[in-house]
């Protein structure tokens, strides 16, 4: 067989392993040639791709990001994208896609499949917002990365009586954020599930403060808003793609509070720092599972679907469910997490 490979969105540790896995699987086991398309759904618009075999693999599974490049292009920006995409398709004779890629991405790869491109998707973010799985790769690197900086934060803030709020990724849930936060031991948690009301945040850190320890962690995912009429927060600005151009409710939240409480209070912007580096070996497990359970997807003939993690085993879901509505934080985890706040 002839199958393509991309990955699209934003990156995250873990991807490079996937494709190692594919590769491996590929090659070794059913004879397969490899063609990865570069940037994404951009390889297949302009037809820019890049062979792949073992050797190129070799050293790929610690490394983070994606030796195929990535971006937030897709097919239908453009009127004649789709068209593109199929005839780039035809012109390297493949019979499967393998689609690497968060929420847009899979969504723009269950259309192309319902216009007849033969697709299989992998489950990408470190956001972990993909409906149909219980884990993304990456996440729990991106959880790692996040704990470490809250572990290090609590020792400055307790030496100086201060309150840091610390901003995490997670653009529509709070994943990163309750986990790290749990994980970190944070006084509270802000996530975009739930919106916020920041006097009564306020009123939760000044009763902890009377109580006696003097610093606090805030941990804030970058999604997070104000309950209605609460605090007016200025419009995010939106990227070339669409995308609202998120960052920096923590420093909202941290003037507030300092304004409010007459706390000393700091903030640390976590940003891309959650995206980049090597994988967790959960990751690079996770990530190669994946992978290989895609080609034989594909060599299964199994189009229209996206490999999942279920109870502990990696199966295969219809993408079209999947995509249907986000991953929100599981309401008992949100409860835990709430019993050690303030
Ligand atoms: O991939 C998901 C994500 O990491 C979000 O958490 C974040 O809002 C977004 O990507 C940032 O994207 P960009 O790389 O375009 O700044």
């Amino acid at each position: 067989m002839r199958v393509g490979i991309l990955t699209g969105g934003g990156d995250c540790p873990g991807l490079n392993a996937v494709i190692r896995a594919v590769v491996r699987k590929a090659e070794r086991h059913y004879g397969d040639t490899i063609v990865g398309f570069i940037d994404g759904w951009k390889g297949l618009l302009d037809d820019i791709t890049m062979p792949l075999d073992i050797e190129r693999c070799r050293g790929l599974l610690p490394r983070g990001g994606t030796v195929l490049g990535t971006s937030r292009y897709q097919p239908f920006m453009y009127d004649d994208g789709p068209e593109r995409v199929m005839a780039t398709f035809a012109r390297h004779e493949l019979d499967g896609l393998i689609s690497v890629g968060g929420e847009g991405t899979l969504a723009c790869t269950n259309e192309m499949g319902a216009l007849g491109l033969p697709v299989v998707g992998v489950p990408k973010t470190i956001d972990n917002d993909v409906g149909g799985t219980e884990m993304t790769f990456g996440f729990d690197t991106a959880v790692h990365i996040a704990t470490e900086a809250i572990d290090r934060l609590h020792t400055t803030a307790e030496s100086h009586d201060r309150v840091m709020v610390v901003e995490v990724m997670g653009r529509h849930v709070g994943h990163i954020a309750t986990w790290a936060g749990i994980a970190g031991g944070a006084t509270m948690i802000l996530i975009p599930e739930e919106p916020f009301d920041i006097g009564s945040v306020c009123d939760s850190l000044i009763r902890r403060h009377e109580r006696g320890p003097f610093a606090s962690i805030v941990v804030v995912a970058e999604g997070a808003r104000p309950a209605e009429g609460t605090l007016t927060m200025a419009e995010p600005e939106i990227d070339q793609y669409g995308h609202q151009r998120l960052g920096g409710i923590a420093t909202v939240v941290a003037s507030e509070i300092e304004a409010r409480t007459g706390y000393e209070t700091r903030v640390t912007i976590l940003g891309h720092v959650q995206r980049g580096g090597t994988p967790t070996a959960f990751d690079r497990v996770l990530s190669s599972w994946y992978g290989i359970e895609a080609i034989d997807a594909v060599h299964d003939g199994d189009f229209g679907s996206m490999v999942a993690l279920q109870n502990g085993e990696v199966v295969r879901r219809p993408l079209a469910e999947c995509i249907a509505e986000l991953k929100p934080v599981h309401p008992g985890l949100w409860e835990a997490a709430k019993v050690f706040f303030a």
